[in-house]
């Protein structure tokens, strides 16, 4: 796994935004996965500058997102589909008719929205670039502690600490939905490239056992070590509990002077 710790949290964004534009320029129909919450919104601003600054354009990419709340239609305010209309869809040149999200806005019909989206991402030839973020108890998507590491898409039940850690985008007395449609870690483990992105310290202990804890269903990020391509884009403050970051850091380093030397 690669595993790139920089100073700020922008440096997150940007590192992450440029291989999405690396992505994109090496196949313009690219299929990326997408993802919501606090830690993608730089990097969607970081994207939205790009396509304006024409550097990248969206128009031929096809989207899927992790997750979305079970009962919300996608114009509700706290939707994962609302969400990436305001953070990113309506910022880009994207085709909305190429975008997917496991909207459920009637949990009759959970079973066959999830089998729907697995048919949708098997039918786009599979995501090619995984953005990822990760929960304080090292949930992907909202794949919780104990999620099975071959699972595909389907419902999970929240777990009390993210139903919390999400209340801050809930106003108060406002219902928060406790089921979520997620993919898989077998879903995302079958994308060819998986692009974990964190900052903070609320993230740092939940990042040690991801990167060098054992592989467990306690830690589902932990499951990227079975991917064939990961990195992990980190902050100093997410850094502060691995316990071999002077080596991610000297990786690093020896990177830059090989292709500092190649480039001379
Ligand atoms: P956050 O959420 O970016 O809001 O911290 C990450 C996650 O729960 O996956």
């Amino acid at each position: 796994m690669e595993v790139i710790i920089v100073a700020r949290e922008e440096d997150v964004a940007k590192i992450a935004a440029d291989r999405v534009q690396q992505q994109i320029h090496q196949k313009r129909d690219s299929v990326l996965g997408l993802a919501t919450g606090g830690t993608p919104l730089r990097l969607y601003d970081e994207l939205e500058s790009r396509v304006q600054k024409k550097s990248i354009s969206f128009a031929a990419v096809t989207t899927f997102n992790l997750d979305e709340y079970v009962g919300l239609p996608p114009d509700h305010r706290q939707s994962y589909a609302y969400y990436m209309d305001k953070h990113l869809f309506s910022r880009i040149d994207i085709d909305r008719e190429k975008t997917f999200l496991p909207s459920c806005p009637d949990r009759k019909y959970v079973t066959r929205t999830c089998e729907d989206f697995e048919q949708a991402l098997r039918a786009s030839g599979g995501i090619e670039l995984q953005i990822l973020g990760i929960g304080t108890n090292g949930h992907i998507g909202f794949n919780e502690p104990t999620s099975s590491l071959r699972s595909s898409t389907r419902v999970k039940t929240l777990t009390k600490q993210t139903v919390r850690d999400n209340s801050r985008f809930f106003r108060s007395g406002e219902e928060q939905p406790s089921l979520g449609i997620t993919m898989g870690i077998g879903t995302i483990l079958k994308s060819k490239r998986a692009l974990l992105i964190a900052t903070g310290n609320g993230k740092a202990t939940a990042l040690a056992q991801a990167i060098e804890g054992p592989l467990s269903a306690m830690c589902p990020a932990s499951a990227l070590q079975l991917h064939p391509n990961a990195t992990f884009v980190i902050d100093i403050d997410a850094a502060s509990r691995l316990s071999q970051r002077a080596y991610y850091l000297w990786v690093m380093a020896s990177k830059d002077r090989l292709e500092r030397s190649a480039e001379g």
